[in-house]
This record gives C-alpha cells, sequence and structure tokens, in this order.
C-alpha cells in the first residue's frame, strides 16, 4: 500500500491506476469505513482510500481541533482492508490558499436538518469532495448512508455537474446493541455508551408506530424526541421524510426514512433509519 501525502505524488501515480473506487474519509477508521472499503472491491481493482480532516466542514464551536487523527492505525487496517493507496493530504497542500471557492449545494437541500444545526457544514463537505475528487479522479466513490444528508447532497452535486462517476451508497454499520458505528462515538463516557443505542431505539420505535398506522406523523415525531428528553437527551430533530430529496413527505407512496440527531452529554450523534 502506498501512502501519498501530496496532491502531486497521487497525480503522479494515478495514470497507472485504472479503474479506481474511491472512499474518502476523516480517518479514525472503524468497522463502517472498512466495510466501504470491502465494498469497494467489487467496483473496481484498485482502492484510493482518502484521510483528511477538512477544516471547512467543522463550525466555529465543533470539534476540528479536538477530531481524532489517527493516521499510523488508520493505514494498517487499510492496508488489511485491500486499499493499494491512501491520499492523506497535510492541510498546507488541500488548503495552501484560503479556499474562497466554494461548492454552494441546493438551499433547500441544507437547510434543513443536519444544515439547520451546522450551518456551512455541507458547503465545506461539498468542496472538500469536490476537491478531493478531481485529484482522485476515481471511476466510483462510496459514501455511508450514515451521512444520509450527506450523501443525497454529494449525488446531487455529482450529477448536476456531470462529473463522471458513479456514487454508491454503503449500508450503515451498528453494534451490537444497535448504536451506529461513528468516531465520535469515542467521546462517549461508559454510561453514555450505555446510554447512546436509545437513539436507534427511537427510530425503530417510531417505525413500528407508523408501520401500525393511525396516528399523525408529527405526533410520533414528538413523542420520540419527548422520550430522548426524559432520559437527558438534547434531541435537534427526529423527523421522518422523503429519501429521495429529504423533504417533507408529499404522497402516501414516498419512499420514507426517519433521519435525528440529539446530544448525549457534550457528544452529538446522529442516525437514520429507511421506514
Ligand atoms: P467520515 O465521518 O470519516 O466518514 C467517511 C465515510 O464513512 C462516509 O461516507 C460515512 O458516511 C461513512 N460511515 C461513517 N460511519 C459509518 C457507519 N457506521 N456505517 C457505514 N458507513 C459509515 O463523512 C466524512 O468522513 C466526511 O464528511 C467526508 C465525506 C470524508 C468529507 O470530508
Amino acid at each position: 500500500m502506498q501512502i501519498h501525502t501530496s496532491i502531486a505524488a497521487f497525480r503522479s501515480v494515478r495514470p497507472s491506476l485504472g479503474r479506481v473506487a474511491f472512499v474518502p474519509t476523516m480517518g479514525n477508521l472503524h468497522e463502517g469505513h472498512i466495510t466501504l472499503m470491502k465494498q469497494a472491491t467489487e467496483h473496481a481493482d484498485t482502492i484510493v482510500a482518502s484521510v483528511f480532516v477538512n477544516r471547512l466542514q467543522f463550525g466555529p464551536n465543533e470539534d476540528f481541533d479536538h477530531y481524532p487523527r489517527t493516521l499510523e492505525s488508520d493505514c494498517e487496517k487499510l492496508e488489511r482492508a485491500g486499499v493499494a493507496h491512501v491520499f492523506a493530504p497535510r492541510e498546507a497542500d488541500m488548503y495552501p490558499v484560503a479556499q474562497t471557492y466554494h461548492v454552494d449545494p441546493a438551499a433547500e437541500h441544507i437547510t434543513t436538518l443536519e444544515g439547520e444545526f451546522r450551518a456551512g457544514h455541507f458547503r465545506g463537505v461539498a468542496t472538500v469532495v469536490m476537491k478531493l475528487l478531481n485529484v482522485v479522479q476515481p471511476n466510483v466513490a462510496l459514501f455511508g448512508k450514515k451521512d444520509y444528508q450527506q450523501l443525497m447532497v454529494l449525488s446531487n452535486m455529482v450529477r448536476q455537474f456531470a462529473m463522471p462517476i458513479e456514487i454508491l451508497p454503503g449500508e450503515t454499520v451498528r453494534a451490537a446493541d444497535g448504536l451506529a458505528l461513528s468516531s465520535r462515538n469515542g467521546y462517549l463516557s461508559a454510561d453514555e455508551r450505555a446510554e447512546a443505542p436509545q437513539l436507534y431505539k427511537a427510530l425503530t420505535r417510531l417505525r413500528d408506530q407508523l408501520h401500525a398506522g393511525a396516528r399523525p406523523l408529527a405526533e410520533l415525531e414528538r413523542e420520540a424526541m419527548d422520550v430522548l428528553r426524559a432520559r437527558n437527551w438534547e434531541p435537534d430533530y427526529i423527523s421522518v421524510r422523503r429519501r429521495e430529496d429529504l423533504q417533507p413527505p408529499a404522497s402516501p407512496d414516498d419512499p420514507l426514512v426517519v433521519l435525528a440527531a440529539a446530544k448525549l452529554g457534550r457528544t452529538r450523534l446522529i442516525d437514520n433509519l429507511e421506514i
């Protein structure tokens, strides 16, 4: 496995790589990331992963400085997963000058759900992913459904800019107790870790109630948030949306997903479930 720490170094090998499947990450890798790498092997001979903690997508009060940086152990995991090339650029290489040009996703896609609580987040994600895709020039890129809105925004970006890249979704990988794997789970205390699966429980309960019928969506959403509040969570939203564009459902035939974000202590967790 080769590790490239500059754009120039990666560009020098790209012509010899043939068909490439790409998995961008911010590192501190867990089984969710590794499952995407393994899925990638079904789509190309050469797997490229990136590891870059992208300053642009963190708000001023978010955890950019404290985000776990574990490149050495990440590379061991990537090598075991069959990744051939790691693109791990230095900050000064990705952002040699202040990034004053940005990709602005559609307002209706980024002013709701995560976008409502993390102003500028998806602009930062779209901008860095555009840049990573320009460097890596993959045929296929994989993103997890764990970050459902991110996957939707990036699929639309690639489609609307006619980028010659296929975007593929990966299913959310969970711990045995249901908690979606996330680098941020490492911030949880032992007590919080024991409580954390309640977020997924709230989603499965809401799904079951929805399938049982009879009660309005808004009531189920409110009740799910109240259940978490009673357990000392601070929910930002629990909301049933159309899968396609994450807008409120308009017809009974719309395929749906329920998305949630909630703070447990100082840690903000997100999750979702297709229902
Ligand atoms: P990061 O949070 O490191 O996630 C990298 C990829 O792994 C994303 O596509 C994410 O959806 C996926 N992933 C994370 N947890 C997962 C889980 N439990 N199951 C399945 N997939 C999971 O997402 C980012 O980094 C950044 O925003 C990035 C796209 C790299 C741009 O900076």
